[in-house]
């Protein structure tokens, strides 16, 4: 292949805009590991970087797209061969280095992990960043005690693709789950996933004492702001939040009353991690983790109508999770 499609972000005194282009192999970035991209998914970081709303793109210009599948054309790397079948995210992926909106990535060994048994190409990649997040919680969650019969788990944003994904990891071990969204209408969705129960984001307006009813055993929270200020007044005694998102705000007005009258432990989440705790991670995904309706949280999109679902992320108008087809032969 001489030149291939990408999905290019760049930045000029107009701002940010993204768009196709074709580049060449000598436009990628170094790395040990090339890969041929068959599928990559869309995150709400990717909706952020590619619409500019957020900076989220250190380098310009930058493909984007901070995950992708496909198989590994050429290594120097002893750990991958020609022909592996491979998912690569995270570190720099999509956001210094270009990423996975690309019929072509190259990069670092470290950011590439052969797709486990257990897991086709296209489930890898409908966990892909948000699918390995929601695993990473889940096991920070129970390093931290957490465990089914304490009682429910809340978890907010829930249409959306890392809280789709963590509602069925969770449901599969026994947990009790609560869905909080603002889309009611949802419903059939979210209880096809696992949720035993569904509560509208606009119930949870709550007041602003430093501590009210208890309701929570631990809690997944997409959203941060406000909604995560609200799960820390009613959470349970020593019960455990995952802060993985900010999709409602970077701001977190709160008071240390939940943390030293009831326990609470507020766990951070961050997906750039080692070798051994990602290929750790995807082995659980495939096995103990594994969600059983991917097929359900998952819709295929051409490379074509990428912007279309980046709109639908930013307006919130979004569910599960967004696989692009970005090569029709792969
Ligand atoms: N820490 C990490 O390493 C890491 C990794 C992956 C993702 N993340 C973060 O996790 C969050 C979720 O990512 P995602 O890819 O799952 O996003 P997503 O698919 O767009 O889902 C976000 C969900 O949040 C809710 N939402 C959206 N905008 C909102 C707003 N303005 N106010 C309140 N709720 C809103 C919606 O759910 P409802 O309508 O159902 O309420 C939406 O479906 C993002 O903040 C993302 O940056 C972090």
């Amino acid at each position: 292949m001489n030149d291939f499609k990408a999905y290019l972000v760049e930045s000029d005194a107009g701002g940010v805009r993204a768009g196709f282009t074709r580049l060449t192999d000598a436009q990628l970035d170094a790395g040990d590991v090339t890969v041929r991209v068959h599928h990559a998914s869309v995150n709400y970081k990717d909706a952020l970087a590619t619409s500019g709303k957020g900076k989220i793109i250190r380098r310009f210009p930058c493909i984007a797209g901070i995950d992708a599948v496909g198989v590994v054309e050429a290594s120097d790397s002893p750990r991958f061969r020609a022909g592996d079948s491979v998912v690569v995210h995270s570190h720099g992926f999509g956001v210094s280095h270009h990423g996975g909106y690309a019929e072509r990535a190259r990069v670092p060994a470290d950011w590439v992990n052969r797709i486990p048994d257990g897991l086709t190409p296209l489930e890898a990649i409908t966990l892909g960043v948000a699918g390995y997040t929601a695993a990473l919680a889940v096991d920070l969650m129970e390093l931290n005690g957490c465990a089914p019969a304490r009682g429910p788990v809340a978890v907010n944003g829930a249409t959306g693709g890392v809280a789709g994904v963590a509602i069925d990891m969770l449901a599969r071990r026994g947990y009790e789950v609560v869905a909080i969204t603002s889309k009611p209408a949802e419903a059939q969705y979210l209880r096809e996933l696992g949720a035993a129960s569904i509560v509208a984001a606009s119930e949870l307006q709550t007041g602003s004492r430093p501590l009210e009813s208890a309701r929570w055993a631990a809690a997944v929270d997409n959203l941060g702001g406000e909604p995560l200020a609200g799960l820390l007044r009613t959470m349970n005694k020593d019960a455990v939040i995952a802060s993985i998102g900010n999709a409602a705000g970077i701001e977190l007005h709160t008071t240390v009353m939940p943390f030293i009258l009831r326990g609470v432990r507020l766990i951070g989440v961050n997906s750039d991690n080692d070798t051994a705790l990602r290929e750790h991670l995807w082995q659980r995904m495939a096995t103990d983790l594994r969600p059983q309706h991917l097929d359900r949280i998952r819709r295929v999109v051409p490379f074509d109508r990428l912007p279309s679902v980046v709109d639908d992320l930013i307006a919130g108008r979004n569910r599960g999770r967004a696989v692009i087809e970005i090569d029709a032969g792969g």
